[in-house]
Order: C-alpha cells, then structure tokens, then sequence
C-alpha cells in the first residue's frame, strides 16, 4: 500500500480529472459505492474458484456480518443498480467510479495491495456496438493522457451454454495433463478449468499451448455477436489482437472480453493497464431482471507509470517576507486580502531575517517577493522584488493587494522563468 505524497498527488488529480472529462463526453455519471459489501456479493459473483476470491480479499466478521473491504468495483455497482430498481428509471445507465481496490497480492511493481481502479459500467445494452464504442473510449483517453504505445487484446467467451460446452472440451484436453499442472489448477481442475488459461504457472502455461479455441465454439447469436463487435471496431479504425487464450482471472464474464496492454513499459508482468469486458447474467443473479451489462476497469497506478511526468508546480504569486513584530501583523492582512483577489500567496512566519526568507522565496519560484519591514511602514509603502523580471520598487501599503494581483497576472517577462505567474 503506497502513501502518495503531495508532489504525485498533483498527478493523481490531473489523470482523475481527465478520466471524469472523458467519461462525461460518452454519457457516464458517477456512481460512489461503500469500500465494504458482504463478503457473498464477491464471492458469488467474481468466482468462488477465482485468486481473488480464494486467496486475496480482505474480509472479517463484525457484528456477525461476513464483510470485504472491496477487491473491484463491478459487483458493488451492480448491487447498487439492483437495489435502487436502476433499470426501471431508464433503459441505459452508463457510470463511472473512481477509488480505491484492496487485494492481497504479492506485491510487485504495478502490483499493489491498495490500488486505484478507474471504471466504467454500462448497463441495460446487449449490442456489439456498445463494446465497440468502449474501446473507442478507452483508447481515446488513453491517447489522451499520453500512453505512448498499447495493444488492444478481444475474445469473446460466448454465452453461458458456450461456456458450458468450452468447460467440457477444456476438461477432455486437459485430463491427460492433469500432472503436470500446477497444485492450483489441479485442484480447481474439475470446478473451473477456464482457470487454467489465466494462470501465470508456466506449467500450466506450457500445457495449456494446445487447448481449444472457445472461438471455435460459439453458436449462431454468440457468432454474430463477436462479429459485429470486429465490424464496429474496424469502422471505428481501432486496431486490435484476437486472443482466444484470453479468459480473464473473474467468473462473470460472457461474450466480450478484452485487456489493452502498454508496449515497450517497465511494468513487466503488470503491463496489464486495463481490462473489462461483458457480464450478461450479473443482474438477474442478483435477483434483478434480465439486464445486460458490460464494463472495465484500468489501474491508476500502472497508467502512471507509462504517462509522462507534468512539468513542475509554479510558484506562489507573492511570496511576503515581513521583518519584525508589526510588519508581521500587518503582513497576515495582505496575505488574505491577495488571496481574495485569487492570488496564491506564502507568508513567511517564521520571524527569521531577510536572507533566509528570500533564499526560500527562490527555491518556492515565487513570482514577486514583497518585503515589509519598519522601514516600509514608516513609509506607508511595500517593497515589491520581482523575481522573474529581477526589478525592484515600492508601493503604498493602502490598495497594495489590488496593484500586486494585476501584476502577478502580467505575462512574465521572461517566459523561460514563468514558474512565478499566478
Ligand atoms: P481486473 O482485471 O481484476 O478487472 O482489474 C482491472 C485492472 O486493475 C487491471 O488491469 C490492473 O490495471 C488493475 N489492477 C488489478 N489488480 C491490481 C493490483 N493488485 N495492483 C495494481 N493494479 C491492479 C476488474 O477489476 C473488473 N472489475 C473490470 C471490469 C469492470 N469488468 C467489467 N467491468
């Protein structure tokens, strides 16, 4: 778990902004769910059988309630569409949620035990186009934000009969290779070899090379369904890799799934920036109506590692430097009355000597230093160094907070040097 200091904080809000920006421009609202449900919801819904579920959720007994601290943001989203009748209010919800997901991995780069997802949902459209049109989303706010360079992965895992037929074909293929799988997959074996494919055990790596292709699977719905999704996406100009070995460590997904991968990162094994895909029966096992759904999830940290970094935070507009007792209190007066104006301002309290406060005022890339000592008050005036332009005068005390916001507004003289402007 990962403090984030104000420095990277910066860089959260800028990604958190952009993503919100981006997401309203497709129609998404934000939904806000609790970081704790019943332990069941994900357990039922992401898979009794899944790594999550068996090995990483934070969950604990209070009250006599089985709760987790929340491992994704799929299953509390579909609860909340349940349990405030969503559907019944309109046919097509699109949200969106930011925050934090707790999973008790190994942690490694790009793998944390708290991490931040940014997601979409859609809920209450079956159509090809709508999976499309995600990926449009998704590799626009990608491009966005600076992804240098990622890969579009799809498959399509077919409905829940498709499923069924694949789970018998995986199970045929693997039985004479059961030994040589890992002590996870061979227990999980029978329950839910889909697993097996997902697994990052190069045992089961190397045994799952020859398996079947659900691809070849799929019905007639199943087939137009995959088909039309390719279609939209190659008329959206969105280039992209099938995948067939593509499963996804969750349970609830049918049909389309996708992952979109960063090229050329240091992430490694974690360059897994984002994936999602549909999750047709999730409602109604919920105890909903039958409505379709499909959704994604990217971690915010992982995109921070592959964006570049902003250039540097400006500096205050007016650094105030007061030198003695009363300068001091006339000096907390200025400071609030600039920041009306809207300018940011750092007053110096510390009752040092000038040199220090100016050598601080330099290193914070303060734009102006105004200087207020017993000289300055018997004079009714204020020093006024400009630390861009590297001029220096005096201005009357009364009014001061007004002359100094209009300068601090003024383009700086040297644009090179513009940390100072407010
Ligand atoms: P997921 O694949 O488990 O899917 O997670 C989505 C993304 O969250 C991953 O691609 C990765 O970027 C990030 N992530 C996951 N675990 C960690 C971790 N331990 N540390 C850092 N980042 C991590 C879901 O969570 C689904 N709810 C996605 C979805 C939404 N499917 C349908 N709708």
């Amino acid at each position: 778990m990962n403090d984030i200091l104000p420095e990277q904080v910066r860089r959260w809000h800028q990604l958190e902004a952009d993503f919100r920006l981006h997401a309203e421009l497709y129609g998404y609202a934000e939904v806000r769910t609790p970081l704790l449900e019943h332990t069941s919801l994900f357990s039922r819904q992401m898979g009794e059988t899944t790594d999550v579920v068996e090995k990483e959720m934070y969950s604990f007994e209070r009250h006599g309630e089985q709760l987790t601290v929340r491992p994704e943001g799929t299953a509390s989203a579909a609860r909340a569409y349940v349990e405030h009748s969503v559907h019944a209010k309109e046919p097509i919800t699109r949200w969106y949620y930011l925050g934090p997901m707790f999973r008790g991995e190994r942690p490694a780069k790009g793998r944390y035990r708290q991490f931040y997802q940014a997601g979409c949902e859609v809920l209450g459209d079956a159509g090809p186009v709508c999976d499309a049109e995600m990926l449009d989303l998704i590799a626009g706010f990608l491009r966005r934000i600076g992804v240098p360079d990622f890969t579009i992965h799809v498959n399509s895992l077919g409905s829940a009969g498709t499923r069924g037929r694949y789970r018998d074909k995986l199970l045929e293929y693997f039985t004479p290779l059961r030994d040589r799988l890992s002590e996870d997959s061979q227990r999980r074996f029978e329950r839910n070899p889909l697993r097996i494919l997902d697994s990052k055990d190069p045992r089961d790596q190397e045994a799952a090379k020859g398996a079947p292709s659900i691809l070849d699977l799929l019905d007639d719905d199943d087939l137009a369904h995959w088909k039309g999704f390719l279609h939209a996406l190659d008329v959206l100009g969105l280039p992209y890799v099938v995948d067939p070995g593509l499963v996804r460590g969750l349970d609830y997904y049918t049909r389309t799934l996708f992952e979109v991968k960063a090229v050329g990162s240091d992430l490694g094994a974690q360059s897994t920036l984002l994936g999602g895909g549909r999750y047709d029966t999730m409602i109604e096992s919920l105890g909903g109506p039958k409505v379709p759904a499909i959704g994604f999830a990217m971690g915010l940290e992982r995109l921070l590692t592959v964006i570049p970094e902003p250039p540097p935070r400006r500096g205050p507009g007016c650094f105030i430097a007061p030198i003695g007792a009363a300068a001091a209190d006339r000096a907390l007066l200025l400071a609030r009355e600039l920041r009306s104006f809207g300018v940011r301002v750092e007053l110096d309290g510390r009752g040092v000597k000038l040199k220090p406060m100016l050598r601080r005022a330099d290193a914070l890339g303060a734009r102006l230093c105004i200087i207020l000592g017993d000289g300055e008050i018997e004079r009714g005036v204020v020093t006024v160094k400009d630390l861009v332009g590297h001029a220096q005068d005096e201005i009357p005390f009364e009014g001061a907070a007004r002359v100094l916001a209009d300068r601090v507004s003024e383009p700086s003289p040297d644009i090179s040097h513009a940390r100072g402007l407010r």
